[in-house]
C-alpha cells in the first residue's frame, strides 16, 4: 500500500481498524535487548571474515598541504600491508546526506587532525605502530579558526523579517535584548566509528556504524566510483549516532578503498580520540535575542539572530531559529543566521540540530521577560501560545504546549515555586526551580518496508536501522498489532541496503515514516486476509493468531494453508506541511541546588511532559526523553568542546575532558506523555519523539539556577567559574 500525505487529505478517522490486539502502545521489551546487553548482537567492527586485515587512520597534526614524510619506511615495518592515500578520500562537502557528514581524506588538511591516510597491517596492533610512527609534514599556514576572526556569510534565503521589531521594542513595555551563547559539543556515540569492508568481484559490502542506510549506500559509491547496486551496506546494530553517523565518514570510505587495493577485508576503527576530532560536531552559536512585550506580557515583536560556524562549503549549518517563527505569538519578527567559515572539524546534525540550542536560548530570554514583567514564567507562556505560525495563516496540525506546561506544572508542584529569587536555602546550597517550553519540527520522510505473513508468523523487513531508539520493538509492535500476532511471532529484520529503503534514523523521522510503511504493508497483508474471509478489512478482527469476520472464525495459520501472504507499505511526505505546520511541544521543568561557595550545580529533579502524538511503545519513548533531558543536563552544566585559539586543534578530544553528564550528574527523571491524536501526520497519527526531549531541556536548568540564586547566566555550559 502507498501513502501520500497531501493537502486536503487528512485523515480523518482514528483508525481504529486493526487496533485489536491492544499490543501497540505498551511498554514491550526490545527484542534485541538481550543480545545487545550480553554482547551477541555483532556491531560493526565484529565478525570478521577470514583474512580481515586491519586499518588504522592517520591524522594531520596542523592544517594545509600535508606529506607523508616516511611512507615508504613505514610500508617495510613488520606487517604493514599499504599506506594508502587516494583522492577518493578527500573531503567532499558536495558528498555525504544533505553534505551532512563529509568524507574526509588526504593532501590539504582543512582543520587540524583531519584524516589524510590509511595504515593496513596484518594486526591492529602493527598498524597502530606504523601509524604512529608516520611522519607527516605540514607546509600549511594557520587559517581562520574563531568565529570572531572572520566576516560570517549572510546566506539571503535564511533571513526573515515581518513587521516593524525597532518600532515593537521602542514601544514596549517589557523587553529583553541579549546575546546568549553555546559551546561547540560532540555527538559522543557510545560505539566508536567503525568500518569492515570487503569486495566480490566488483560488489563492495560494508558492515558499518550509520543511521541513514539508502543515503549512505549512495555516498560510498559516489566516493569509491562504483554504481549503487553494486553497494551492500549491513548495520544491523548501531550503538548510538545523535547524528555523527547521518553520512558516511573517513573510516567506511577508508576501509572500502583498501579492501579493493588489497584483495582482502579491511577493518577500520576509529579510536574514542578520533571519533571527537574527525566527527561532525555541533557548531558552537551566539544568539542575539530581542522580545518585546505589552503590560501584560504579550509578545509584541520576536527577534532570533544566530552566528555559527562551519569550513568552508559545506552546506550544513546549524538552524538555531527552527523553532522560531511558530513558537510564540509576535507580529513583528525578525530572523538572522549568518555563518563563519573556520578551520575546526566539520560541523554537522547533534541530536535536535537547531532546537537544541535554538530553543535552549529562547526560552532563558523568556525566562528574563517574566522576571522583567513580574510575571510567572509557565503563565506568560501560556498568555503567549499562538492559535497559528503568527503572520502566515497557517494552521497547526495539532498543538499540546498549553497542555505539557499545566501537566507538568502541576505533576511538578509549580505551585509552591516562591515568586522571587535567593528564597529557599539549605546550608551552603540555594535551591531553585526554573520552567523551559519544547519545540521540535515534525517531520515525515519517504520509506518503504515489507511484511511476509507466513504459517509461524511475520517477518518485516526494510533497511532502516535502530541506533538504539527502539526500532525492533515498535516495528515489531506494529506489524503484531496489525495481524493479531504477540510480538515475539514478528522477526524485525533492519540495517540491510538489500531490504526495502526506509527513512533511517535521523530528524525523529524513524518511528513515524517507517512505522508508517510498515503499517501499510501490513494493512495490504490484512487486505489480502479479508478477502480469503470474504470480508472488508476494516470488519476483519485478527487477535491472538486467529482471525474473525463477523460470526465466522479462523486460525490465521490454517487460513493461510501453509503459504504466506507479503505487503509492501510505501509512504511519502507529499506536500500537507504547505498548508499545516507540524511540531511536537512539551515543559520542562528543573529544581537544582547552587552551591554558595563553590558555585557547583546539582540538578536535584527534572520533569519533562511532552505531547508527540500517539505513543508507539512507551518504554522505548520515555528512554528517547530521559536521553534528551540528560543531554540537556550535560548542556547546560558541562559539555563544551574546547578549540585552541591559535590553530583550532581540539583540546579536549575524549571522555575524561569532555564531560557528558554521568550518573551522579543525573537525579531521577519524569517523562509524562500528553494523549494525542494528530490526523495530519499519518495514518497512525505518530509524531517524532527522538529529539524533543533535548530542546529546552538546558533552560530550564539555567532558569532554575537563577532562581536559586538570582545568577543569570547567558553562556552556556554554567560551570562554577561562571556561576561564583
Ligand atoms: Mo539526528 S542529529 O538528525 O541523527
Amino acid at each position: 500500500m502507498s501513502y501520500e500525505l497531501k493537502v486536503d487529505d487528512k485523515e480523518t478517522t482514528d483508525r481504529a481498524a486493526g487496533l485489536s490486539q491492544g499490543l501497540l502502545g505498551t511498554a514491550a521489551d526490545r527484542p534485541e535487548g538481550v543480545l545487545k546487553v550480553t554482547g551477541r548482537a555483532t556491531y560493526a567492527a565484529e565478525d570478521m571474515p577470514e583474512g580481515t586485515a586491519f586499518g588504522v587512520l592517520v591524522r594531520a597534526p596542523a592544517m594545509g598541504r600535508v606529506e607523508l614524510g616516511n611512507a615508504p619506511a613505514v610500508e617495510k615495518l613488520p606487517g604493514v600491508l599499504a599506506v594508502i592515500h587516494d583522492k577518493r578520500m578527500l573531503r567532499n562537502p558536495a558528498q555525504g546526506m544533505a553534505g551532512e557528514a563529509p568524507v574526509q581524506g588526504v593532501a590539504e588538511a582543512d582543520y587540524v587532525g583531519q584524516p589524510i591516510a590509511l595504515v593496513v597491517a596484518g594486526s591492529f596492533e602493527q598498524a597502530r605502530h606504523a601509524a604512529e610512527v608516520m611522519e607527516v609534514r605540514c607546509l600549511g599556514e594557520i587559517r581562520p579558526v574563531s568565529p570572531g576572526a572572520v566576516e560570517p556569510e549572510v546566506p539571503e534565503k535564511k533571513q526573515s523579517s515581518m513587521g516593524d521589531l525597532d518600532a515593537a521594542m521602542a514601544a514596549a513595555v517589557h523587553k529583553v535584548d541579549a546575546t546568549y551563547s553555546t559551546s561547540a559539543m560532540s555527538s559522543a556515540a557510545m560505539e566508536p566509528h567503525a568500518a569492515l569492508a570487503w569486495w566480490e568481484g566488483d560488489k563492495l559490502t560494508v558492515r558499518a556504524s550509520l543511521q541513514m542506510l539508502k543515503y549512505n549506500r549512495a555516498e560510498l559509491a559516489d566516493s569509491v566510483g562504483i554504481p549503487l547496486e553494486n553497494v551492500r551496506i549491513l548495520s544491523p546494530y548501531v550503538g548510538g549516532g545523535f547524528g555523527s553517523k547521518l553520512g558516511v565518514s573517513p573510516e567506511v570510505v577508508a576501509a572500502a578503498i583498501a579492501a579493493q587495493q588489497l584483495g582482502r577485508p579491511v577493518r577500520v576503527v576509529l579510536n574514542r580520540r578520533q571519533v571527537f576530532e574527525t566527527i561532525t560536531r555541533r557548531s558552537e552559536t551566539e544568539q542575539h535575542i530581542r522580545l518585546a512585550a505589552d503590560g501584560e506580557g504579550r509578545l509584541t515583536g520576536v527577534g532570533h539572530d544566530a552566528l555559527v560556524s562551519n569550513l568552508p562549503e559545506e552546506p550544513f549549518s546549524e538552524p538555531v531559529t527552527q523553532a522560531t517563527p511558530f513558537n510564540y505569538e509576535g507580529a513583528a519578527r525578525t530572523i538572522g543566521h549568518r555563518v563563519a567559515r573556520i578551520h575546526r572539524p566539520a560541523a554537522g546534525s547533534v541530536r535536535a540540530p537547531g532546537e537544541a540550542v535554538g530553543v535552549t536560548a529562547f526560552e532563558i530570554a523568556m525566562d528574563e521577560l517574566a522576571v522583567a514583567a513580574g510575571i510567572d514564567p509557565v503563565e506568560l507562556r501560556l498568555r503567549n501560545i499562538p492559535a497559528e505560525v503568527p503572520g502566515t495563516g497557517k494552521p497547526f496540525s495539532s498543538h499540546m504546549l498549553a497542555e505539557s506546561l499545566n501537566d507538568g506544572a502541576a505533576r511538578f508542584g509549580w505551585a509552591d515555586r516562591a515568586a522571587e529569587p535567593r528564597a529557599r536555602r539549605e546550608g551552603e546550597w540555594w535551591i531553585g526551580s526554573g520552567v523551559a517550553s519544547a519545540f521540535r519540527v515534525n517531520m515525515l520522510s519517504e520509506a518503504e518496508a515489507r511484511v511476509v505473513l507466513g504459517p509461524e508468523g511475520a517477518i518485516v523487513e526494510t533497511d532502516m536501522t535502530d541506533i538504539g531508539t527502539g526500532t525492533y520493538a515498535i516495528l515489531g509492535q506494529i506489524a503484531g498489532e496489525l495481524l493479531g500476532l504477540p510480538q515475539e511471532k514478528v522477526e524485525v529484520r533492519l540495517g540491510d541496503t538489500a531490504f526495502p529503503p526506509g527513512s533511517g534514523s535521523g530528524g525523529s523521522i524513524g518511528a513515524a515514516s517507517t512505522g508508517t510503511a510498515v503499517w501499510l504493508a501490513a494493512q495490504e497483508v490484512r487486505a489480502a486476509l479479508a478477502k480469503e474471509m470474504g470480508c472488508e478489512p476494516d470488519d476483519l478482527t485478527l487477535k491472538d493468531g486467529r482471525a474473525t469476520c463477523g460470526n465466522i472464525s479462523r486460525d490465521i495459520a490454517e487460513l493461510i494453508s501453509g503459504e504466506s501472504l507479503e505487503g509492501h507499505g510505501h509512504v511519502q511526505p507529499g506536500d500537507a506541511s504547505s498548508k499545516v505546520k507540524q511540531a511536537t511541544f512539551g515543559a520542562h521543568f528543573a529544581e537544582v541546588a547552587v552551591n554558595d561557595v563553590t558555585g557547583e550545580v546539582r540538578v536535584r529533579r527534572m520533569l519533562g511532559s511532552f505531547a508527540a502524538g500517539r505513543i508507539l511503545n512507551l518504554k522505548t519513548a520515555r528512554s528517547q526523553c530521559h536521553g534528551g533531558m540528560t543531554w540537556g543536563i550535560g548542556m547546560a552544566l558541562t559539555e563544551e568542546l574546547v578549540h585552541d585559539r591559535r590553530d583550532g586543534h581540539m583540546v579536549n578530544r575524549d571522555l575524561a575532558e569532555y564531560h557528558v553528564a554521568v550518573n551522579a550528574d543525573v537525579p531521577p527523571l519524569e517523562v509524562h506523555f500528553l494523549e494525542e491524536r494528530d490526523p495530519w501526520t499519518g495514518p497512525m497519527q505518530v509524531k517524532g519523539i527522538g529529539e524533543l526531549g533535548i530542546c529546552g531541556a538546558a533552560a530550564a536548568i539555567l532558569n532554575a539556577i537563577h532562581h536559586a540564586s538570582g545568577v543569570r547566566l547567558r553562556d552556556l555550559p554554567a560551570t562554577p567559574d561562571k556561576v561564583l
